[in-house]
C-alpha cells in the first residue's frame, strides 16, 4: 500500500497504472473510515485491479456555519483500515493543492441538487461535484464507488457523469448498518450516549414505511405521517425532512406505484443524520 500526499505524484503513478492496461477503482471519502467504507473498498478490490481510496475532508462542500473543523480526523487509523482491506494507493491531498489560491472552477448540476438536503444544505453539492470531479480526473477511474447512504449524492454524482459524459462507470453499493439498525457514519461519534439511542430511530421510521408499503399502503403522506410519529417520539430528535421520491428526479410522489426513495434527515441533538430505504413494488406471483 503506497500513500500520495500530492496531486502531481497521484497523477504520475496513474499515468503509469494506465500504460500498464491495469483497471482502477476510486473510492472517495472524507476519512475516519468505518465498515460502510470498508465494503466500497471490498468491492473495488473485487472488481478492479488497482483500488485507490481517497482520504480528502473537502472544506468546499461544508457549509460556513457547519462541522468542517471539528470533522473527526484520525489518518493513522484510516491507513490501519486501508491496508486491512488491501487498498492498495490511498490518496491523502492538501486542501491548498486540491484548492490554490488562486482556484475558480466549479462543477454544478442543477434541479435535483436544490431538493432533499441541498434545500437545507445550499452549496454542498457544488462541493461535492467539484471535488468528485477533481478526483475523477487526477485518479482517472474506470469505476467509482459510493454509498447508497448518500443517496442524493450518489444520484447527484451519476446524474453528473452521465451529462458531461465523464468516462467512468458509478456503482452504488448497499447501506451498511449498526446492530440497531442506524446507519454507520462518521458523524455518529457525535452522539452522546442517549443521542445515540435515539438515532436509531430514523431506521425504525424507515422500515416501518417499509413495512406498510409492503402491506399495500401507496399514499406516501400516510406513510410519512406514520414516520413522522415514531422520530417525534425522541425527545432530542428533530425532523429536517422526510419525502418519499422517485430515484431519478428526486420529486415527491403521492401514490407510490413501482419504486420509491424513502429520505430522511434528522437533528438528533447537533447531529443532522441521514439516512434512506427502497420502496419497491414486488412481483405478484400466481396472483390474477
Ligand atoms: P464520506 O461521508 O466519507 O463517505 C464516503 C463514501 O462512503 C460515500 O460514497 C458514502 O455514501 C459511503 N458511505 C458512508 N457511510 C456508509 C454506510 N453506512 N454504508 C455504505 N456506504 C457508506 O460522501 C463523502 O464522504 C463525500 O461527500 C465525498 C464523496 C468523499 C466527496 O467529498
Amino acid at each position: 500500500m503506497q500513500v500520495y500526499r500530492s496531486v502531481r505524484s497521484l497523477a504520475k503513478k496513474v499515468s503509469e497504472i494506465k500504460k500498464r492496461n491495469k483497471t482502477i477503482g476510486l473510492v472517495p471519502t472524507m476519512g475516519f473510515l468505518h465498515e460502510g467504507h470498508a465494503s466500497l473498498v471490498r468491492k473495488a478490490k473485487k472488481d478492479t485491479d488497482c483500488v485507490i481510496v481517497s482520504i480528502f475532508v473537502n472544506p468546499a462542500q461544508f457549509g460556513p456555519k457547519e462541522d468542517f473543523k471539528k470533522y473527526p480526523r484520525d489518518l493513522k487509523r484510516d491507513l490501519d483500515i486501508c491496508k486491512k482491506e488491501d487498498a492498495d494507493i490511498i490518496f491523502v491531498p492538501e486542501a491548498k493543492d486540491m484548492y490554490p489560491d488562486d482556484y475558480s472552477t466549479h462543477v454544478s448540476v442543477e434541479g435535483i441538487t436544490e431538493k432533499l438536503c441541498g434545500a437545507s444544505r445550499p452549496g454542498h453539492f457544488r462541493g461535492v461535484t467539484t471535488v468528485v470531479t477533481k478526483l475523477f480526473n487526477i485518479a482517472m477511474p474506470d469505476i467509482a464507488y459510493f454509498g447508497q447512504k448518500d443517496a442524493q449524492q450518489a444520484i447527484v454524482i451519476k446524474k453528473m457523469a452521465e451529462d458531461l459524459n465523464m468516462d467512468v462507470d458509478i456503482k452504488v453499493m448497499p447501506i451498511v448498518r449498526e446492530k440497531d439498525g442506524l446507519a454507520m457514519s462518521s458523524r455518529n461519534v457525535y452522539l452522546s450516549s442517549s443521542e445515540r439511542v435515539q438515532a436509531a430511530s430514523l431506521y425504525k421510521a424507515l422500515r416501518l414505511a417499509k413495512r406498510l408499503f409492503d402491506q399495500g399502503e401507496k399514499n406516501s403522506g400516510k406513510i410519512i405521517s406514520k414516520m413522522k410519529e415514531v422520530i417525534g417520539k425522541e425527545p432530542d430528535a428533530k425532523i429536517d425532512y422526510i419525502f418519499i421520491v422517485d430515484i431519478k428526479e428526486l420529486k415527491a410522489i403521492k401514490k407510490i406505484s413501482g419504486m420509491a426513495l424513502a429520505a430522511v434527515a434528522a437533528r438528533v441533538g447537533n447531529t443532522r443524520l441521514i439516512d434512506n430505504i427502497i420502496l419497491r413494488q414486488r412481483p405478484r406471483i400466481g396472483r390474477f
